[in-house]
């Protein structure tokens, strides 16, 4: 099982190309479904889970090409519709086929996903939604069966909880429906702009972009397109903070600072000085200490779960003390152990977190749970006296791509050792 062993200390200079967002490239992907003409995703990231759903997509008969950047799919050879278990429960968001498959062909079997270490991960949201478009819906033996006659029909969904996936699920299967579809309580994340504006290249009729009530009129067929995936907004403020606990300047490009400027703004508050280019994004730390920054996690746009665990990293030799509360997952906490471990003074109760900054972290072996952990164990190492080493990395692999090679282009003492 591979490891990393990482040197800290040192102040991180330099500049770091963004990849594709992974969060983009999986319901994108899922798309691909949807098209009765070859389609073409480009800035494809080639990370652990985009190829567990290409695998999975393959295994529908779709012949799709992953060749660098790009992935091809043309799904005129799709001859089933059938996603087992052996595959989703390595890739939660293989759930993502069952809207587009029950929508293109009327069926569809995909395995329930299982929970994983942040949370159970229900999809009951999807299943009510897709009820409400007339799929009839059977849960047994571990897997949904979905079945409608002829075509979905439009409807009203009302989600009980803001849902990412869910939001992704029905606004694919709604943009092949019969008649008008209206998503309330939607999920506003980038990602979901990025798939409806694939979607609307690819014929779709969606309105309200960015808002929480998506309108979407069904068409008949969606056809294909060229398509690239928009930048990764985690991967973006991943970076920075890597800048920001190790007192040092990196700029990140190939990207876009209006993705994430809840996020841009704690750096601000943490003391660090924020440069936002159009497609780039610079974070000067100015050989300071940051200071250690309070915030709740929340649906875009306010500041994403998913970098919790990395500006928890920085709060851990931040200046002061910050509470954290996460909102969003029921078990998001599992770096804390981890980080105590390194010297961090963090006292949780419940679903929140009292972080008391101290100057320094120090070396000491942990282990990874889960993906944005993982990435916050890298940044406490960084900033940590001595060498660190981090157990089960195989967790980041999922959603960070060239790690090693990203972080050592910025000066980073970082190498993967197996065994
Ligand atoms: C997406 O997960 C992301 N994954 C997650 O990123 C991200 O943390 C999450 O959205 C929230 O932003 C991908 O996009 C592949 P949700 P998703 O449905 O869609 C509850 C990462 O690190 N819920 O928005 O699975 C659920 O339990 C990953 O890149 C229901 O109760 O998240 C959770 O508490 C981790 N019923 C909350 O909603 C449902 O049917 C948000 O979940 C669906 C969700």
């Amino acid at each position: 099982m591979d490891k990393f062993l990482i040197q800290g200390g040192q102040k991180l200079e330099g500049e770091v190309r963004i990849s594709g967002a992974k969060n983009a490239a999986l319901p994108l992907l899922a798309a691909t479904i949807l098209a009765d003409s070859p389609i073409r995703i480009s800035n494809m990231p080639n990370l652990r889970d985009v190829n567990t759903l290409v695998k999975l997509i393959a295994g529908l008969g779709v012949a799709i090409e992953y060749a660098g950047d790009t992935v091809t799919a043309d799904t005129s050879t799709l001859n089933n519709q059938f996603a087992p278990y052996d595959l989703v429960k390595t890739m939660r968001a293989s759930i993502l086929v069952l809207g587009p498959l029950v929508a293109r062909y009327g069926e569809a079997k995909v395995s329930l996903p299982g929970g994983c270490a942040i949370g159970s991960r229900p999809v009951d949201q999807h299943l009510k939604a897709l009820e409400a478009l007339g799929a009839h819906i059977e849960v047994e033996n571990g897997y949904v069966h979905a079945k409608v006659d002829g075509r979905l029909k439009g409807g009203e969904v009302i989600f009980d909880v803001v849902t990412v996936g869910g939001t992704e699920n029905i606004l694919m299967a709604a943009a092949l429906a019969d008649g008008v579809t209206t998503i309330r309580n939607a999920a506003r994340e980038p990602e979901i702009t990025d798939l409806a504006n694939m979607l609307i290249k690819m014929g779709a009729k969606i309105e309200g972009l960015d808002t929480d009530t998506l309108v979407v009129t069904g068409v008949e067929s969606l056809h294909g397109c060229d398509y690239a995936v928009v930048a990764d907004r985690i991967e973006t403020g991943s970076y920075l903070a890597a800048a920001a606990i190790t007192g040092g300047r990196v700029r990140t490009t190939h990207t876009d600072p209006a993705l994430l400027e809840c996020v841009l703004d704690k750096f601000e508050e943490m003391g660090a000085e924020v440069t936002r280019g159009d497609d780039w994004i610079e974070l000067d730390m100015q050989g300071k200490r940051p200071k250690a920054v309070s915030f709740r996690t929340l649906p875009h746009p306010d500041f994403p779960t998913d970098m919790q665990a990395q500006i928890m990293a920085v709060n851990a030799i931040g200046r002061g003390f910050a509470t954290i509360s996460e909102t969003i997952f029921e078990n998001r906490f599992m770096h804390v152990p981890e980080l105590s471990r390194m010297g961090a003074n963090i006292q949780v109760e419940g679903n929140d977190a009292v972080v008391t900054g101290v100057e320094k972290l120090s070396a000491a072996p942990v282990m990874a749970t889960d993906l944005r952990a993982s990435f916050s164990l890298v940044l406490a190492a960084l900033a940590a006296e001595g060498e660190t080493l981090i157990d089960r990395i195989y967790h980041i692999d999922r959603g960070y791509e060239h790690i090693e090679a990203k972080l050592q282009g910025i000066g980073a003492k970082i190498k993967r050792v197996s065994g």
